[in-house]
C-alpha cells in the first residue's frame, strides 16, 4: 500500500512524498500527474552504481507514460557534488535541448539529489524535478525540504538554492542493496529525528531497529519512513528557509541536533573516517552528555539514547581523537551566531532546547566530548 506524506508550503507549492516497496515502478505515472501537460522529456541524473541497479525500472516507467528519456551519470561520492560537475551536467541538459516544461529526475542518494536539485534550480532559471532517493539518509532527510547544493573547495553546501521538487518517490526496496555502513548512517539520522521530534517517533524507530530485519521491505519500514518524512516535512513547513533569528523548539535549527560535534569529528578526521550519519551518531551522544551534565536531561534518557544509537550499528572508533582539537574545530562551525556555537540540546527525548555555547562551562564540554568518544 502506497503511503503519501504531504509537504505543505506557502503559496500552494505543496507536493507529496510517495512511499512504497516498488514505488519506482510507478514513477512515470507520478511524473505524468505532477508535471505540466506539455512536459515531453525527462533527464535522469544518477550515478553508475545506482543507475545499474534501478535505472532500467525508472526509464521503463517514464517511457510507458510517453516521456522521452535521457540519462546523465555523475561520479560516485561527495567530491562529485561540485560546481564543476554541475556545470558539466547543465551543459549536457542544454545540448539535449531540455525545455522549460521538461523535467529532471534525481535517482540516487543525497549527493545525486543535492546536485540534481541544484541543476534543476538554475537550468533555464528553474525547471521541474522529481526526486527518487535511494539511501536511507536521503529518504528520511535529504529529500525532504527542498534544499539543494554543491560543495566548493572551502566548504560543503556553500552554493545552493531552495528548489522544491514536484514529487518525491521513495522505493523502500532500494535499501536492500545499500551497503551496511550507509544503513547505519541513515539510522543515526533517523534516531536523531526521533530524539528531537517526539517520544512516539523515537519509540517507533527504536522498535523497528529492535525487532525488524532492517533491510526487509516490510509494511513497518514504509510506515517508519513515512513517519520520519512527516516529521521533517512538518519542521520544514514551519521554517522553510531556516531563518537565522529563530531558536525556538520548532525551528529548522533543531535538525542540527548532534551536528555541531559531528561536523568537528568529520573535519578533524579529514572527512575520511566517518560517514556523515555515523559522525551524527557520536555527535548526538555528545550533545546528550552535555544536556545531562547541565541538569537538563535525566540519566535514564541519556542511557536510552545510547542504547538506541548502538542499535544503528557499529560506529568508527574515536577514542584516539583529542578533545582539545575537537573543541577548536567546533569554534569554526558555520551555524554559529555571533561567534558562539548554538547547541541543540535535549530536555528529554522528544523535546529540544537551544543553548548558547557561552552558557556551557568548558569543563562540562570537555568531559562530555570524552564520554561520547569512547
Ligand atoms: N538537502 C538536504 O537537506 C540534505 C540533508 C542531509 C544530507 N544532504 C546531503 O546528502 C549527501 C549524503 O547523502 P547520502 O548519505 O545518501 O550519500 P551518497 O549519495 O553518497 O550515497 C551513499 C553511497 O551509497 C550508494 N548508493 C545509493 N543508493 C544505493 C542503493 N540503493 N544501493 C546501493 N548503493 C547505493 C551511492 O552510490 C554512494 O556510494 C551529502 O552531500 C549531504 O550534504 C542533504
Ligand atoms: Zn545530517
Amino acid at each position: 500500500m502506497m503511503r503519501r506524506v504531504p509537504v505543505r508550503l506557502s503559496g500552494g507549492r505543496g507536493y507529496e512524498i510517495e512511499i512504497d516497496a516498488g514505488a519506482l515502478d510507478n514513477l512515470g505515472a507520478t511524473a505524468r500527474r505532477v508535471l505540466a501537460p506539455t512536459a515531453r522529456r525527462c533527464a535522469i541524473i544518477s550515478n553508475r552504481r545506482v543507475f545499474d541497479l534501478y535505472g532500467a525500472t525508472v526509464v521503463e516507467s517514464l517511457r510507458a507514460q510517453g516521456f522521452g528519456v535521457a540519462s546523465l551519470l555523475i561520479g560516485d561520492g561527495e567530491r562529485h557534488k561540485s560546481l564543476r560537475v554541475a556545470e558539466r551536467v547543465l551543459e549536457s541538459l542544454a545540448a539535449l535541448g531540455l525545455e522549460r516544461s521538461d523535467a529532471v529526475v534525481a535517482l540516487g542518494g543525497g549527493v545525486v539529489g543535492d546536485l540534481a536539485g541544484f541543476v534543476a534550480a538554475v537550468y533555464l532559471r528553474g525547471i521541474a524535478w522529481l526526486q527518487a532517493p535511494t539511501t536511507l539518509l536521503a529518504q528520511i532527510d535529504a529529500s525532504v525540504g527542498g534544499k539543494t547544493a554543491v560543495n566548493t573547495r572551502t566548504g560543503k553546501n556553500l552554493i545552493g538554492a531552495f528548489h522544491q521538487p514536484r514529487a518525491v518517490v521513495i522505493d523502500t526496496r532500494t535499501l536492500q542493496t545499500l551497503p551496511p555502513r550507509e544503513l547505519t548512517a541513515g539510522w543515526c539520522e533517523a534516531i536523531k529525528q526521533g530524539a528531537i521530534g517526539s517520544r512516539r517517533l523515537f519509540a517507533q524507530t527504536r522498535n523497528y531497529l529492535l525487532h525488524a530485519n532492517a533491510t526487509e521491505s516490510s509494511a513497518q519500514l514504509s510506515d517508519l519512513i513515512a513517519a520520519q518524512c512527516a516529521f521533517k516535512a512538518r519542521v520544514v513547513a514551519g521554517d522553510e528557509r531556516e531563518s537565522v533569528a529563530r531558536t525556538d523548539a520548532r525551528s529548522r535549527r533543531i535538525l542540527n541536533f548532534g551536528h555541531t560535534v559531528a561536523h568537528a569529528l568529520e573535519a578533524v578526521t579529514n572527512f575520511r573516517r566517518f560517514r556523515h550519519g555515523e559522525a551524527v551518531g557520536r555527535g548526538m551522544l555528545a550533545a546528550a552528555e552535555i544536556s545531562n551534565r547541565l541538569g537538563l536531561l535525566p540519566s535514564s534518557e541519556l542511557e536510552l539514547l545510547r542504547a538506541t544509537v548502538r542499535l544503528a550499528g557499529r560506529l568508527p572508533h574515536a577514542d584516539d581523537l583529542d578533545a582539545g582539537l575537537l573543541l577548536s574545530a567546533l569554534a569554526g562551525d558555520k551555524k554559529s551566531v555571533g561567534g558562539h556555537v548554538q547547541w541543540v540540546l535535549l530536555e528529554r527525548i522528544g523535546r529540544t532546547r537551544i543553548v548558547s555555547g557561552r552558557e556551557i562551562p568548558p569543563k562540562i564540554l570537555r568531559a562530555s566530548l570524552r564520554a561520547a568518544l569512547i
